[in-house]
């Protein structure tokens, strides 16, 4: 049976995964692909630490290049993250004629255009379903099952900590803090869980769809981007009584000539799909002109279900070895109806606002005075009656409201005296 071999740089917790799996799995695959994929090296800056799969230790080197440099092995597979050296690593992995395999959607996000076009220079591919919905197929399902497609939007929930965090808040009336402290006990959120609660790796992971659907990178300095740490239990449970959930959202939606892309909490109906999405599971909703309405959903992060696609991935590679061809991926195809991105203050969208107030006769009126002249039309308003309490909120929803209108109302209004804390205002998405 013909052998493909395989290097890893990076032996983490998404790295012992794909060895365990290549090695538990070794039979249904080489009887799936008829081809039996071998582990020749694994470098890892740290080959002493304690792992829960044991290797022989002539596989380990603290070396990449002993990976890189080694002529027998014919994909590389990178899963140190962030974007050096795994950037020199891919780039060197391609000059030596290796196909890749990586899971970095920062360094994808940021030089994908880069690295994807070096790759087809060199005649060789970089694959990355793990990089986005963890085992999720879903960058296969938008390249290659939905190749006749065109693209309305694609949204939904990629990141599983926030995600995480906000189940807790809203099922167990946990505070932020709490939530985030349990997650990273759990082993979901990082020592410094900045990527994952300010939005940054949904933004990553929102960069790489809207390239596979709209056929363009953006920058993700041009992306709107609100995390979820100011987001706290009064929002979630003010907006439970509401009927909605408040989830992080990614959202590449075509608007005409122009394409909206952000990321930031979102209050969703308790009837829709996405708000019944908990705990690390991620959703992505996909609108197009053929398949309609679709739904993936699943675990967005994990040991197992990253190197399920990690692995996914080198077998689609060992096809085309096998074949002894380059078959380049799919080219992902730029709309030519969209010229521009869209500006933040373009959008329209209804909101809830929280309002926190000094308890008196007029502040009320004062506050839908202002509103009205910026012709922002209020769709419900209550006062949440706080005994003794001094300063009260007053929740509202309003109609559809330009962002733009909303934010100039919302300055004038967190200028009044009886105001007591800067007004929180998060979007609704309805559809
Ligand atoms: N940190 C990510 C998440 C998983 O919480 O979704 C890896 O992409």
């Amino acid at each position: 049976m013909k052998k493909i071999t395989v290097g890893l740089i990076g032996f983490g917790t998404v790295g012992s995964g794909v060895v365990k799996i290549l090695r538990e799995k070794k039979k249904l695959l080489s009887e799936k692909i008829g081809i039996e994929i071998s582990v020749k090296k694994i470098a890892d800056k740290d080959i002493s630490a304690k792992r829960n799969i044991k290797v022989d230790s002539g596989l380990l080197t603290a070396k990449a290049q002993d990976v890189l440099d080694d002529p027998q092995i014919d994909i590389v597979v990178e899963l140190i993250g962030g974007i050096n050296p795994a950037k020199d690593f891919i780039i060197r992995a391609l000059k030596q004629g290796k196909n890749v395999v990586t899971a970095n959607k920062a360094l994808l996000a940021q030089d994908g255009k880069e690295l994807f076009a070096l790759a087809r220079d060199c005649n060789k591919n970089i694959y990355f379903e793990a990089s986005v919905g963890a085992g999720i197929p879903i960058i296969k399902a938008l390249r290659e099952g939905l190749v006749a497609n065109n693209f309305n939007d694609v949204f939904g929930i990629l990141n599983g900590t926030s995600n995480y965090i906000l189940s807790q808040m809203s099922d167990n009336n946990y505070t932020f803090q709490k939530a985030l402290a349990e997650a990273q006990a759990k082993g979901f959120a990082e020592k410094d869980p900045t990527l994952d609660i300010e939005g940054i790796d949904s933004a990553h992971k929102l960069i790489l769809l809207t390239y596979l659907c709209f056929g363009r990178f953006v920058d993700l300095k041009d992306i709107f981007l609100e995390g979820i740490s100011n987001v706290s239990l009064d929002d979630i449970n003010y907006a439970k009584e509401l009927g909605f959930e408040i989830k992080l959202l990614a959202i590449a939606k075509k608007e005409n000539d122009s394409l909206d892309v952000r990321v930031h909490p979102t209050l969703v109906p308790e009837s829709h799909l996405l708000s019944q999405v908990t705990g690390v599971n991620n959703a992505i909703h996909v609108s197009s002109d053929l398949a309609g309405e679709l739904l993936f959903y699943g675990p967005g992060a994990g040991q197992l279900s990253a190197a399920s696609a990690v692995v996914a991935d080198i077998v689609d590679l060992t096809q085309d070895l096998k074949a002894g061809l380059f078959r380049p991926t799919l080219n992902a195809v730029a709309d030519p109806a969209i010229t521009r991105l869209c500006r933040i203050d373009e959008i329209e969208s209804r909101y809830y606002i929280r309002f926190m107030t000094s308890d008196q006769p007029g502040v009320l009126a004062k506050i839908a005075g202002i509103l009205a002249k910026s012709n922002i039309s209020i769709a419900s308003v209550t006062q949440k009656e706080k005994r003794k309490a001094q300063v009260v909120p007053i929740v509202m929803v309003i109609h559809g409201a330009k962002e733009k209108d909303l934010r100039a109302a919302l300055n004038m209004i967190d200028k009044m005296s009886v105001i007591k804390q800067k007004s929180v205002a998060i979007r609704i998405e309805e559809e």
